[in-house]
């Protein structure tokens, strides 16, 4: 395609700005056309408009309708919302997509991951309604209501047919919590109704966690409720070999238009920022999704193609994947290699 696209980045803090511009670099080689529009958000964006989520972002996300993000650090003190869960409540993202799957000749425990986990994105305790009942007690509200769950629920399915996926499994703790998960747990079971081509199962979160570290190969499509999709595909991610390595993205509908907002899974990394050694594959696999996702397949393909082969050689490797090498040496052989495709 020659086609040129508008998307507003987010550079982030910490390492962000390093993994940042190595996957524009990346992608740039590819020869498609991206206006960057960058933006602000998290630290930064607090020391120089003193919110951590400024209106020119929200703006510039409006129109473009598509954000390559890259972690963000919240500024420690009181009453800062996390900026990711703001731009997935202002946006309606409700759906978080978190593939875990093995890469080439990147040693773990197991070597046939291959599952997706769809974290319901709005709601749970990150709705963040919480009241001070007196000075020792507090209660947090889990919320969940039908049409979220429903939504959820329906979107896993959804991507299940469109990447050939065999099965879907719903993740609760409806046994304890019988009327928030009861009703998640509801509404998967009308929904599959809609899906009878489409396998399913039922696991609670706890027993899940259990058999992930014994066969993780048993899991296809898990959908879930926000908190337990946080916490389990973290774990996934160590599966795979860490968190430099995960990605992730973010679906939803605002004002009657399709959002997307792609993000590797870790943090702004702090302890590694500016020493040229963080490991941009996270976002860079978050980008080939929303490669993907704008039809611009082969820049994508060309991508995982050198980032694979990159892997296979494990010659140039950052030290989070017992290599000795720069962030700038292997964004630099990425680019070789997809140079020769
Ligand atoms: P973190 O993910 O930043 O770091 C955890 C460990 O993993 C550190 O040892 C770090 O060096 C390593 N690591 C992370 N990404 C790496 C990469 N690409 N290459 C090599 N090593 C990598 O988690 P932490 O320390 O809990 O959080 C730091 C900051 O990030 C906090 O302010 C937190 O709020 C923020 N955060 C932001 C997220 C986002 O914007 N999506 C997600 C998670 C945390």
């Amino acid at each position: 395609m020659n086609k040129e696209h508008n998307i507003t980045l987010i550079e982030g803090d910490g390492i962000g700005p390093e993994i940042s511009e190595s996957v524009i670099k990346i992608i740039s080689s590819t020869g498609v056309k991206i206006n960057w529009d960058k933006c602000l958000a998290g630290n930064n964006a607090y020391l120089k408009y003193g919110k951590v989520l400024p209106d020119e972002t929200l703006d510039s996300i409006k129109k473009n309708k598509i954000v390559l993000k890259a972690p963000v650090t919240t500024p420690i003190g009181e009453g800062f919302a996390s900026v990711n869960v703001q731009l997935r409540k202002y946006f309606n993202l409700y759906a978080n997509v978190r593939p875990s799957k093995n890469l080439p000749n990147i040693k773990t425990p197991f070597n046939n991951v291959d599952l997706i986990i769809i974290r319901e994105n709005t709601e749970d305790i990150y709705a963040g309604i919480e009241e001070k009942i007196d000075e020792n007690t507090i209660h947090g509200i889990k919320l969940t209501t039908k049409k979220a769950s429903e939504k959820i629920c329906d979107y896993a399915f959804q991507y299940a047919i469109k990447n050939k996926r065999k099965e879907v499994g719903v993740v609760t703790k409806a046994n304890i919590s019988k009327l928030a998960d009861g009703l998640f747990l509801k509404c998967f079971r009308e929904i599959t109704k809609k899906y009878p081509n489409i396998k399913t199962r039922e696991i609670l979160v706890d027993n899940l966690c259990m058999q992930l570290v014994v066969n993780p190969s048993q899991f296809d499509v898990l959908v879930m409720p926000n908190l337990y999709g946080d916490i389990v595909s973290d774990l996934c991610a160590g599966l795979i070999g860490g968190l430099g390595i995960a990605y992730s993205a973010n679906i939803g509908e605002f004002n009657g238009d399709n959002f997307a907002l792609f993000e590797a899974v870790h943090g702004s990394a702090p302890d590694i920022a500016g020493k040229n050694i963080a490991n941009p594959t996270g976002l860079l696999r978050s980008a080939v999704e929303m490669l993907k996702y704008i039809n611009e397949h082969e820049a994508a393909e060309k991508i995982e193609k050198a980032l694979f082969t990159v892997f296979e050689e494990g010659k140039i490797l950052t030290s989070d994947l017992g290599g000795k090498n720069t962030t700038n040496e292997f964004t630099n052989d990425i680019i070789n290699k997809i140079k020769t495709l």
